[in-house]
């Protein structure tokens, strides 16, 4: 595994037949190794890129206290069949500070997600933009756990022509559910336990979808759980099209996400399900 931290060593990589990129912010666990292990199935040459970026922090405090743990990530990395790391450091990144060009999200950053964290989903796009340039893959494969960044992703790359494929990988939870992330870490065992609420909020709203049930019942199927409990500050429980991004009403029928986002204590969590309201016709039809 080679470990490049400039934009020239990235660039003296010899390049494999196709070349799959995964794109994080380090901390890695279970939920970036299943990007790899994806990454490895769609290309011949897998290189991740570490760096935590400063422009999709809305809070420094939260920029400051996010998890670097560079060596023990490469010691993860090294026996997992990854190519080549890409750990830029700031300055390599953004040798003039902040940049003066950006790329933005659009209304895709303005709403949900982008509404509770002004400046995020620009952060984003820009910093996979600049790692799409850096790192030229055929293929990049992103998380489903942060399904307003794939929506984000997707429309960055069909907007502005990047000639990269861009896959998903499910979401990887621990065994009682909760959304392996790399903020939970900061969560003490008590909070632990009451972010369980947000996957059982998801399931059972999911179950609520699979029953047959209409978007609205849908959708307060999760919000009773979560209402009920004051270790939840929740943000949003909402339906996205996952098209676009835009919240879901009424009789909406087909393919949706259901993403929650809350604050435990300190810690902000996201995490989503996809469903279908309404049933297949028999032509396959939703209605
Ligand atoms: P980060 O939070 O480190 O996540 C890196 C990738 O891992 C993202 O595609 C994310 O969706 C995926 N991921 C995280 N937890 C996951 C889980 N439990 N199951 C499946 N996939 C999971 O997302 C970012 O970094 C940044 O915004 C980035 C794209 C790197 C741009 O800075």
């Amino acid at each position: 595994m080679i470990l490049t931290r400039t934009a020239a060593e990235l660039a003296a990589l010899p390049r494999g037949r196709r070349r799959a990129v995964v794109m994080t912010m380090g901390a890695l666990h279970e939920g970036h190794l299943s990007l790899i292990r994806r990454a490895r199935e769609l290309g011949d040459q897998v290189v991740v890129t570490i760096f935590v970026n400063p422009l999709q922090f809305d809070e420094q405090a939260d920029y400051d206290r996010y998890p670097r743990t560079l060596e023990a990530d490469l010691a993860l990395l090294e026996p997992f069949g990854v190519d080549a790391v890409f750990a830029p450091s700031e300055a390599e990144m953004y040798p003039a500070g902040e940049p003066t060009a950006t790329v933005s999200a659009g209304v895709i950053g303005r709403v949900l997600e982008g509404a509770a964290r002004p400046g995020h989903f620009d952060g984003v796009v820009t910093v996979v933009a600049k790692l799409l340039h850096l790192t030229a893959p055929d293929v990049a494969v992103f998380g489903a756990k942060d399904a307003q960044q794939v929506i984000a992703v997707n429309a960055l790359v069909r907007d502005l022509n990047f000639p990269v494929e861009i896959a998903t990988a499910a979401t990887v939870r621990d065994d009682d559910g909760l959304a392996r992330s790399s903020r939970n870490v900061f969560l003490s065992p008590e909070e632990r336990h009451t972010s369980l609420g947000l996957s059982r909020a998801l399931f059972a709203a999911r179950d609520a979808a699979e029953a047959g049930q209409p978007l609205p019942a849908v959708i307060a199927a999760g919000r009773a759980i979560l209402d009920g409990d004051d270790g939840i500050g929740l943000d949003y429980f909402a339906a996205l099209n996952p098209a676009d991004a835009s919240e879901l009403e009424g009789d909406y029928r087909g393919e949706v996400v259901i993403a929650v986002a809350a604050r435990v204590g300190a810690t902000r969590l996201i995490d989503n399900v996809t469903t279908r309201i309404g049933s297949p016709s028999a032509e396959g039809d939703w209605r």
